[in-house]
C-alpha cells in the first residue's frame, strides 16, 4: 500500500507512515524545515504551505496550515514549502520584503508569513490587500510594524516565477485512496456509490471534510478514529448552483472557493459575503467546510446564525434516502444534530427572495481569528411606515445550541422600527434567554452582549432604504 504526493517539484512515494502523522511533519521529515510547528492546532501559521487546487481549468496556490492536515489527505497533491521559493536562487518578493523591512527576528514566524504573502501575491493582490491574508500568522518576537511594512510594499508577484507559470496548467487529479497507518484508516472514495460502499464496510468510520476541527482533536486531544472517510474528492458535496428559487452551495466546498462563488454571481445571498472575514484566518478558510461547521453543532459556530436568518434548508444523504430539513430543526441540543447513522450533508440551500437586510455581528476578545462569544444573526424587512414586515433573529453563545428568538421576533413584528420596540425586545431576551456561564463569558454577560447587538443592529439599520 502507497500513494505519492509531489513536495517541491519531486514526486515522493509514501509507503508508509506514522500514525497521526501530519503534512507538517512529513515535509520536516524529507528534510523542508522551513515550516516549523507552533501550536499544532491552526492558530499560528508557522505551519503554512502552498498546495495547488482546480480553477476553472486552470490551477491556483492556496496556503494552508499543514499541521491540521493528516499526510494521507495530501495523497496526490502537489505541494510547495517556503523553501523552493526562491527562484533560480533569487528570494522571491516577500522574502526580500520582509529582510529588508526587518520583518524577521527568532525567524520561526517567517517562512509561514513569506507563504501568506506569496499566496495572497499569487491571487492578484498586493499591497495592503495582501496584508489582509496575514491574520492567521502570529509573531512572538518581531512585532508587526515591519512585518506590515514589507506586506504593504509588495508589487503584484510579475509572470515570470516558476509558481506563477506552474499555475497555467491543471492541478493534479485526487485520485480515490485507501490507506492504513498503525490502527487508522483514510478512505477518500471519488464517487458515491464507493462511499457508501466503504461505509456499509466500516461503520465506525467517521466523516472528513476539510479536518480544521477534527485535526485539532487528533493533534492535541489525541483522538483517534479507526477510520476516516474523506468527502473531499465527491463531486456531489462541491456543487454551487444559483437559480430562481434559491442558491444550493455544496456542503464541501472551503469557505475560500465559496467566497469566490458568491463573488462571481449577480445576486448573491445578503450577509454572507462580509461574514467571511469574521470566520477564523485566511488559511483556515482555505480547508474549512460550511457542512463540517454546521455538523460539529458547535454552539458558537459562526454559520448558524447567518443561515438561520437566511432560513436556510440542508439537504442530508444516506444511501436509502435524500431528505430536506431546516436548518431550525437540525440543531438539537449541545453538538446534537439530526443527523441519522450514515447520513452526510450534502449541500445548503437558501431561499429567494432573500430578506433586503442582513447583518451579522460576532463579539469575541480578537477582531480576526478568534472564537466567539456571543453571536446574532439578523435578517429584515420593512413594510410601509417603517414597520417590522420580517424579523428573523439567530444567536450563538447564548444556549447549547445556535437558535432562532421566535419571542423577539414576534414581539417586534408589525412594530415600527424605532427605539422603543427594541427596548420592549431587549426585555424579552432577558425572560427567554439562559445564556451558558463559562470561562469566555458569564452568563449576565452573554445576556447584556446579546441584548445590544440587538441595540447595534437596530441603530445601525434605522435608516436605512428597505
Ligand atoms: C484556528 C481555528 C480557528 C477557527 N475559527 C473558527 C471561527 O472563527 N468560527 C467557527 O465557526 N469555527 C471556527 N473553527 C472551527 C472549524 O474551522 C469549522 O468548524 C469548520 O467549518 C469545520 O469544517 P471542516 O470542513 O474543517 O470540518 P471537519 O473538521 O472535517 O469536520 C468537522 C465535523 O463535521 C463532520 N462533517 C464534516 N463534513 C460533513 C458533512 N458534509 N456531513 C456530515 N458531517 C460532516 C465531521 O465528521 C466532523 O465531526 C476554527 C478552527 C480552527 C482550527
Ligand atoms: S503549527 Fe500553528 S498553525 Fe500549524
Ligand atoms: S520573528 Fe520570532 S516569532 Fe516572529
Amino acid at each position: 500500500m502507497s500513494f505519492s504526493l509531489s513536495i517541491n517539484g519531486g514526486q515522493r512515494i509514501v509507503k508508509s507512515s506514522e500514525p497521526g502523522e501530519t503534512l507538517l511533519e512529513y515535509v520536516r521529515s524529507i528534510g523542508f524545515t522551513g515550516a516549523k510547528e507552533g501550536c499544532a492546532e491552526g492558530e499560528c501559521g508557522a505551519c503554512s504551505v502552498l498546495w495547488i487546487e482546480e480553477k476553472d481549468e486552470n490551477s491556483r496556490l492556496r496556503a494552508i496550515p499543514s499541521c491540521l492536515v493528516p499526510l494521507a489527505a495530501a495523497a496526490n497533491r502537489e505541494i510547495y514549502t517556503v523553501d523552493a521559493l526562491a527562484d533560480q536562487g533569487r528570494l522571491c518578493q516577500a522574502q526580500r520584503a520582509i529582510v529588508e523591512e526587518g520583518g524577521s527576528q527568532c525567524g520561526y514566524c517567517t517562512p509561514g508569513f513569506v507563504v501568506s504573502l506569496f499566496a495572497a501575491q499569487s491571487d492578484r493582490k498586493d499591497g495592503s490587500a495582501a496584508l489582509e491574508a496575514l491574520s492567521g500568522n502570529l509573531c512572538r518576537c518581531t512585532g508587526y510594524r515591519p512585518i506590515r511594512a514589507a506586506a504593504q510594499r509588495l508589487p503584484l508577484l510579475g509572470e515570470d516565477h516558476f509558481l506563477i507559470r506552474r499555475l497555467a496548467s491543471p492541478p493534479p487529479r485526487l485520485g480515490p485512496l485507501s490507506w492504513s497507518s498503525g490502527s487508522e484508516r483514510f478512505l477518500r472514495p471519488t464517487r458515491l456509490e464507493t462511499l457508501w460502499e466503504m461505509a456499509a464496510r466500516s461503520p465506525e468510520g467517521r466523516w472528513a471534510a476539510g479536518m480544521t476541527d477534527l485535526s485539532v482533536e487528533r493533534n492535541l486531544r489525541f483522538q483517534r478514529s479507526p477510520c476516516w472517510i474523506s468527502l473531499e474528492g465527491i463531486p456531489e458535496l462541491r456543487r454551487f448552483r444559483d437559480g430562481a428559487q434559491g442558491i444550493e452551495i455544496g456542503a464541501g466546498l472551503s469557505l475560500r472557493e465559496l467566497e469566490e462563488r458568491l463573488g462571481e454571481i449577480r445576486n448573491p445571498p445578503p450577509g454572507l459575503q462580509e461574514w467571511f472575514p469574521h470566520f477564523a484566518s485566511p488559511l483556515i478558510r482555505n480547508r474549512a467546510s460550511l457542512g463540517g461547521n454546521l455538523a460539529t453543532a458547535s454552539p458558537v459556530g459562526d454559520a448558524a446564525p447567518l443561515l438561520l436568518v437566511l432560513d436556510a434548508r440542508l439537504v442530508l444523504l444516506s444511501r436509502e434516502e435524500s431528505r430536506e430539513v431546516s436548518l431550525s430543526a437540525f440543531f438539537l441540543g449541545y453538538r446534537k444534530t439530526a443527523l441519522r447513522p450514515g447520513e452526510l450533508i450534502v449541500s445548503i440551500r437558501i431561499p429567494k427572495p432573500y430578506p433586503s437586510i442582513v447583518r451579522f455581528y460576532k463579539v469575541a476578545k480578537r477582531q480576526s481569528d478568534d472564537i466567539t462569544i456571543v453571536s446574532l444573526g439578523a435578517a429584515l424587512d420593512l413594510g410601509p411606515a417603517r414597520r417590522v414586515r420580517l424579523l428573523r433573529l439567530a444567536f450563538g453563545g447564548v444556549a447549547d445550541r445556535p437558535l432562532r428568538l421566535k419571542a423577539a421576533e414576534e414581539a417586534l413584528m408589525d412594530q415600527p422600527w424605532e427605539l422603543p420596540a427594541i427596548e420592549r425586545a431587549r426585555l424579552v431576551l432577558q425572560e427567554s434567554l439562559s445564556p451558558i456561564d463559562d470561562h469566555r463569558g458569564s452568563a449576565a454577560y452573554r445576556l447584556a452582549v446579546a441584548q445590544n447587538l440587538l441595540e447595534k443592529f437596530h441603530w445601525q439599520t434605522r435608516f436605512l432604504p428597505n
